[in-house]
């Protein structure tokens, strides 16, 4: 097993990651599309996509996992130049295992190294990984770097209260033996963060609001385990180009990206997972 200099980043190369974040390759293929096409981030990604000519594009998954988004954007026929980069060795070799026409590369955990090697791309796409980040202003600055057009991300938010960037008291357990930073970000504070790149013009916030406290063997900051805190699972574009005033242009709206299969549908998946999932 890879060893990671930061113990909080030791979990991503154990075992029970793969297994976990494989979860989605054995989804039957309409019912994996009909999922991720829920999510509020693959939204904003298909409307990139619908703008551009995505031959030309360029796209980089930051923390690809298993590469289950090269799965989607194949499936779709969505014909751009995809490049998936992760930390860890085990979610790599399966994603190359599974998609050995997908272009995966490992990094270490400084994402300036995909700048040094390969330059920006045209979209940046960065689903549940800011959160588990110790430097998460780091993190979401050299993303931001990385990004020629546009960063679509998926993040963990909260209306009210400031952000706790120690990982130590806010953070999760993964695997039954590992803990990692969960940071929670306050968005006016995101806001404000991203404001400061002059080359950004404008932030697009889709939030599908849920309590994020205590869920999955969660350690958090005891508001964070209430309603009046506003938290959410958040879906974010960050667009560069030339700004119309002195100001960022913000959208935020709430949109719940909590798909509810139907029960035959659940009872059509159970049976397949039985069928196609090694135990
Ligand atoms: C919670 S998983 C999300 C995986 C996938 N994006 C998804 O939504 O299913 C986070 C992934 O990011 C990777 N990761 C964590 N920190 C990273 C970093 N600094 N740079 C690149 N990948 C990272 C982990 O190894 C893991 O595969």
């Amino acid at each position: 097993m890879a060893e990671e200099r930061n113990l909080f980043f030791q979990g991503w190369q154990d075992d029970g990651h793969v297994k976990m974040y494989d979860w989605f390759s054995y989804f039957p293929t309409p019912l994996f599309l009909k999922q991720f096409e829920y999510f509020n981030e693959l939204r904003l990604l298909k409307e990139y996509f619908q703008k551009h000519n995505m031959k030309e594009q360029k796209i980089y998954e930051v923390g690809c996992a298993t590469g289950e988004l090269f799965r989607y954007l194949n499936t779709k026929k969505y014909r751009c130049k995809y490049h998936g980069f992760d930390v860890s060795e085990n979610a790599l070799r399966a994603a190359k295992e599974k998609y050995p026409k997908g272009n995966f590369s490992r990094i270490k955990e400084n994402t300036r190294q995909i700048f040094e090697r390969f330059g920006q791309a045209d979209v940046v796409f960065s689903r549940d990984v800011i959160q588990h980040q110790t430097d998460v202003w780091g993190f979401l600055d050299s993303l931001i770097e990385l990004t020629r057009h546009s960063l679509i991300m998926r993040i963990r938010t909260r209306d009210a209260g400031a952000t706790c960037l120690d990982p130590e008291l806010s953070c999760q357990a993964h695997y039954g033996k590992h803990w990692m930073p969960y940071i929670v970000i306050n968005t006016d504070e995101l806001c404000e963060h991203v404001g400061k790149f002059s080359e950004v013009k404008k932030i697009n916030i889709l939030k599908s609001y849920g309590i994020l406290g205590g869920d999955n063997k969660r350690f958090v900051p005891k508001e964070l385990y209430f309603s009046e805190a506003g938290t959410a699972e958040t879906s974010i574009l960050i667009e560069k180009g030339p700004r119309e005033g002195q100001n960022i242009e913000v959208n935020s709206i709430a949109r719940s990206d909590k798909l509810r299969l139907s029960l035959f549908e659940r009872a059509w998946l159970k049976l397949w997972l039985i069928k196609n999932r090694p135990t």
